[in-house]
């Protein structure tokens, strides 16, 4: 089996949570993408959807799905969209798609969150996968010193702007043993939009696309 056949796996499994009669949260990625075809296939039973970045929105749009702005209604009562990595706790690394943003404000307002991988994704500790931090291009310099005095390794991911009309910094060579801190900490440098810890709002649940079929986990 391959890791996008477990990705799909996992994105079809994921229609089980989805409350019917209401506005369905959607995330970004190629996991996600399986996810937007499985939920057109109940399009008839939700409201609609709200959308986490410009490729998302247009994927729903193409199957029929309304994506309403995140202004429109009053909450999101299910958030689903995949991960880089998860650890046991359910907190993830995110934005390797560069979406961070959009999609952490989603999870933000939304109920319940369920990350949707396939199991190489499930790691002990994170880090190995670089941590995404959306930066005002600006002060992307700036930003790329504080973080060396971190410790982190900062890498410009160059020719990409986020739909935020932001820049991405990618930061090598963390063990994050205490992301909820280190979350924190990001977020306090000025001219961080945000970064890919969703450590402080974790996941609910996650499903995971495997070999044996699809694994539910729940944070240890
Ligand atoms: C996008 C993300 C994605 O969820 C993450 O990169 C996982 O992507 P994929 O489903 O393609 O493995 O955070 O910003």
């Amino acid at each position: 089996m391959t890791a996008d056949e477990m990705k799909k796996q996992a994105a079809y499994a994921a229609l089980e949570h989805i409350d019917t009669d209401g506005v369905v949260g959607v995330g970004t990625g190629s996991t996600v993408n399986h996810f937007i075809d499985a939920l057109a296939t109940i399009k008839h039973k939700i409201e609609g959807a709200v959308s986490s970045s410009i490729v998302s929105t247009k994927r729903l749009e193409a199957h029929g799905i309304h994506v309403f702005d995140l202004n429109e209604v009053s909450g999101v009562a299910v958030y689903v969209d995949g991960a880089d990595e998860s650890n046991h706790f359910l907190q993830l690394i995110k934005g390797g798609g560069g979406a961070l943003t959009r999609e952490k404000i989603i999870a933000a307002a939304s109920k319940k969150f369920v990350c949707i991988a396939d199991e190489s994704k499930l790691v002990d500790v994170l880090g190995k996968f670089p941590l995404p931090v959306e930066v005002v291009p600006m002060s992307r310099s700036y930003i790329a010193r504080e973080i060396v005095k971190m410790g982190g390794q900062p890498v410009y991911r160059e020719g990409f702007i986020t739909d935020n009309s932001n820049v991405i910094i990618d930061v090598h060579g963390w063990t994050i043993m205490e992301a909820i801190k280190l979350e924190t900490e990001l977020n306090a440098l000025v001219g961080v939009v945000t970064n890919g810890l969703f450590a402080a709002r974790p996941a609910d649940v996650l499903l995971l696309g495997s070999e044996s079929g699809t694994k539910t986990v729940y944070a240890k």
